[in-house]
């Protein structure tokens, strides 16, 4: 059986000061998380990367973006190399805020993970339909039109070693999560995706994780669903004792 994962997106949050307070506040709670068999993982800002590792204990740390070039003429952006020297494995990809805020295309967000398969490093590529095209019933369209592309030209045994999330872009940072019928169903679709074109060996190793309002409260109906491999959570990361109220509510 799978382990179930939590990754905190603390995005444009958080001083180093508040990194180390979070860091220690997770320390004094003493969470070993190898026991409870969950991955934890936090994506703080580049400053923060280091901080994290350091006093996150087996806190998995993810860059919450990457360049795909090693090194150059890009003024403000940071590359994979960078990131390998301190440590850092993994990345996010193709987060909506990405997205929309900075105009990643799947076409860039394929680039940025070919670039982390080169460097052997892991990834969770995003995904998530807009509230229009929800609206619009194009939610399975645009899914798999993200996954197919952006995953395009990776190997299989990378594919296989793939964490996705679904996080629909209506339900992010609005207290309106998707239902756990509509999360499972696309959780689901995105393996279905996976399998049709590469396969169901490959496609059994993705992990699938759902994102966008997720809570203490609500954390719990999401990973418990048999397609539902974890979640990506904003806002309820920031505070320790909501994190730590979340990691509780999965043991649950
Ligand atoms: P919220 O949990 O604040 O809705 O954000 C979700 C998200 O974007 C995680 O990447």
């Amino acid at each position: 059986m799978k382990r179930k994962i939590l990754v905190g997106n603390w995005k444009m949050n958080k001083t180093m000061k508040e990194a180390i307070e979070f860091a220690n506040a997770l320390k004094d709670k003493s969470i070993e998380v190898e026991k409870e068999n969950i991955i934890l993982g936090i994506a703080p800002s580049y400053l923060c990367l280091p901080i994290v590792q350091k006093l996150g204990g087996s806190l998995i740390t993810y860059a919450q973006n990457v360049h795909y070039e090693e090194s150059g003429a890009f003024t403000g952006e940071v590359s994979i190399p960078m990131l390998e020297e301190i440590g850092v494995s993994a990345s996010l990809i193709g987060h909506s805020e990405r997205r929309t805020y900075f105009k990643e295309t799947n076409e860039t967000c394929n680039l940025k993970l070919k670039a982390l398969e080169k460097h052997d490093m892991n990834a969770i590529y995003c995904v998530g339909e807009t509230l229009k095209e929800y609206e619009e019933d194009k939610t399975k369209s645009v899914i798999k039109k993200q996954v197919l592309k952006g995953l395009e030209g990776l190997s299989e045994e990378y594919i296989s070693e793939l964490t996705i999330a679904y996080e629909p872009v209506w339900s992010i940072g609005t207290g309106k999560n998707a239902s756990k019928e509509i999360a499972s169903d696309i959780c689901k679709y995105i393996v279905d995706v996976i399998a049709d074109k590469y396969g169901d060996e490959v496609a059994s190793g993705v992990y699938v994780l759902y994102g966008g309002s997720v809570k203490p409260n609500n954390i719990k109906e999401y990973l418990d669903d048999e397609h539902i491999d974890g979640a990506l959570v904003g806002g309820a990361s920031l505070k320790p004792e909501s994190f730590i109220e979340m990691i509780e509510n999965i043991r649950g």
